[in-house]
């Protein structure tokens, strides 16, 4: 199948899997289908950063580092000079500190690392943010638009953000502000206890403006993991034609 390398470069699998050898595995048989692979917290805390080789050794697809660090500055800001050293194309930092640690992004621009701020988990729904202190009548919305602009102003390549909240992030931030969506369930997918929240279809996120968009159990748990990663694809290049 010829898939186009525009569509192709706009998914990112992850690859939430227990090792290197189950990574191993996906690497081989996705690395034509997608653009970039995730590496997570569950994989580079069993494997360590000698897993990226997994990814560099079987593929030419680029590497975000999806470790969504949260920490004072000073640690923020050494952790990416680290991942600097690794290769890889993005890392995320948590957006939820008011800018501190994110414009530790600067000290590793023209490194060829990119940081996105996580805004909010896609897992967080708007009736959860009173339990977690946030004043009564702020609209999740507003608070994911509040942090877009700070990591903006923070010198942050982009953001990761619900399908639903691009639109609105790019027309505030600019058209070259990075939006990267996972939450993404294609209308195929069928994800047991699914812990996504504000999710969207590849066509809704891709029509919204997403630049990225990420994607792990709709591909690796369907029956055929090769086929239901070019079927995205597809659907990208069908939103990217509309
Ligand atoms: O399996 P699923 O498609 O839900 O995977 C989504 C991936 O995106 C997971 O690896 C998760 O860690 C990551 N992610 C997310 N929400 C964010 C940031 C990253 O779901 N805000």
């Amino acid at each position: 199948m010829n898939l186009s390398i525009p569509a192709k470069n706009k998914l990112i699998f992850a690859l939430d899997v227990p090792n290197r050898k189950e990574a191993e595995s996906y690497v081989r048989l996705l690395g034509n289908t997608v653009g970039c692979f995730k590496v997570g917290l569950e994989l580079f805390v069993k494997e360590g950063p000698d897993v990226l080789k997994v990814v560099k050794q079987n593929s030419s697809a680029s590497i975000f580092l999806d470790l969504k660090l949260h920490d004072i500055p000073a640690t923020v800001g050494s952790a990416l000079r680290s991942a600097a050293t690794h290769g890889v194309r993005f890392i995320t930092v948590h957006g939820s500190d008011g800018g501190s640690a994110l414009k530790t992004a600067t000290e590793v621009k023209g490194l060829g690392l990119e940081v996105l701020a996580v805004t909010v988990l896609t897992s967080v729904s708007e009736s959860q943010l009173g339990g977690l202190g946030y004043k009564e009548g702020l609209s999740l919305r507003q608070l994911v638009l509040d942090r877009a602009n700070i990591a903006k102003e923070s010198g942050c390549a982009g953001v990761v953000c619900a399908g639903e909240e691009v639109s609105l992030i790019k027309k505030e931030c600019s058209n070259d502000f990075k939006a990267v969506v996972p939450g993404i369930r294609p209308a195929w997918a069928e994800i047991e206890k699914d812990d996504q929240s504000r999710i969207v279809t590849p066509k809704e996120a891709i029509l919204n403006g997403a630049d990225l968009i990420v994607v792990g159990r709709p591909i690796r748990d369907a029956k055929d993991p090769g086929e239901a990663a070019s079927k995205i694809v597809e659907e990208i290049e069908l939103a990217l034609t509309a």
